[in-house]
């Protein structure tokens, strides 16, 4: 049977949604609500034309408030199921979420529910901690679930990441064009999208491999710590390099995300890794040389807390009600 949502269900379901990861905090998203029927359009106008040129980025962020919806409808009651670009007249609607009545709440992904607002990108040190075999497992469960592969790095590659990160950090601080788009959503005081200052973390006394997003700035203000050695790393994988298997590695990650925030996990992103063509390429040599690395997470125990960024409205980003 179809679902009827109430004005309240819609506000809680976008409210999920917009809790999503995205890159710079850009929410490069719009949705519309036909009847049971929930569409994310991608938003170009808050989409990254020199960091993200293909809008790879952007659809992983639309596959991940679509994986919200779905987290919160089952929460509600809803049984749902994700199209990715349902509708071949309308290229726009990148992914589409059915819904239908159930009565009791549903198993597995409404319990993750409470996580959605917990979750946040953590840029801090970590503790030396290991992550349990088991927990590596559900993460890695949690995304095959949703058609992407983790592949977890060991010591061998994460060294060979290392040089190759120093490289890639190299490139960024010499390219002019990305760190003025950079700095158009990144730092200072900012509320509602972009990331602010507070929400940077300290920088890294050694160099470490998590991606410095103030590089290049002015770091006077920035408080300094000293991170961890060697800190778990996995990288999120497609088969395939289409903007379909974007939206899937979306759902995927925040999906195991969203499992890692119940153990107490955080993590962070290296997306400077696959930004530019030559490290994805040796990223991709790391991993085995097939599948598509969509996205490169260091994930382990946060040492601190540290402040999140904030979010606009979901009717900011609401279209239309039919
Ligand atoms: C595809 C993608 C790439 C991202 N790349 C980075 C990155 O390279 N470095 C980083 O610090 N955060 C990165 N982020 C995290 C975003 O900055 C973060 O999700 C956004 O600021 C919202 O904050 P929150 O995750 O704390 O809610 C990325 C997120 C996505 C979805």
């Amino acid at each position: 049977m179809n679902a009827v949502l109430t004005d309240d269900e819609i506000g809680i379901l976008l409210t999920a949604a917009v809790h999503a990861p995205s890159i710079h905090n850009t929410q490069p998203w719009r949705f519309e609500v036909h009847g049971p029927v929930i569409d994310v359009l991608l938003d170009e106008e808050r989409m990254l034309s020199v960091e993200d040129p293909s809008g790879r980025a952007a659809h992983i962020g639309v596959g991940a408030a679509a994986l919200n919806v779905r987290v919160a409808a089952a929460m509600l009651g809803h049984e749902s199921r994700l199209a990715v670009h349902p509708d071949p007249a309308r290229q726009e609607v990148t992914a589409r979420i059915f819904l239908a009545n159930r009565n009791t709440p549903i198993c597995g992904l409404s319990s993750l529910y409470g996580e959605v607002t917990r979750r946040h990108t953590y840029r801090g040190p970590l503790l030396d901690h290991p992550i349990p075999p088991q927990v590596r497992r559900q993460l890695d469960d949690a995304a095959s679930a949703e058609g992407a592969r983790l592949q977890w790095l060991d010591a061998g590659a994460r060294n060979s990441l290392r040089t190759v990160l120093r490289q890639t950090d190299d490139l960024e601080l010499h390219d002019e064009d990305r760190l003025h788009e950079r700095h158009s959503w990144v730092g200072g005081d900012r509320s509602r999208d972009g990331v602010p200052q507070n929400a940077l973390g300290p920088s890294p006394v050694r160099p470490a491999l998590v991606r410095d997003l103030d590089a290049g700035f002015d770091e006077t203000h920035r408080s300094q710590a000293v991170f961890e050695t060697d800190p778990a790393i996995v990288v999120l994988t497609t088969r395939a390099e289409d903007a379909t298997a974007w939206v899937q590695a979306g759902a995927a990650l925040q999906r195991a995300l969203l499992v890692a925030t119940s153990y107490d996990l955080a993590a962070s992103f290296l997306d400077q890794l696959l930004e530019h063509p030559g490290p994805r390429y040796q990223v991709r040599d790391l991993i085995g040389g097939r599948p598509w690395p969509q996205l490169v997470i260091r994930i382990g125990y946060p040492a601190q807390s540290n402040s999140h960024p904030g979010r606009r409205d979901w009717r900011d980003s609401f279209d239309q009600w039919f």
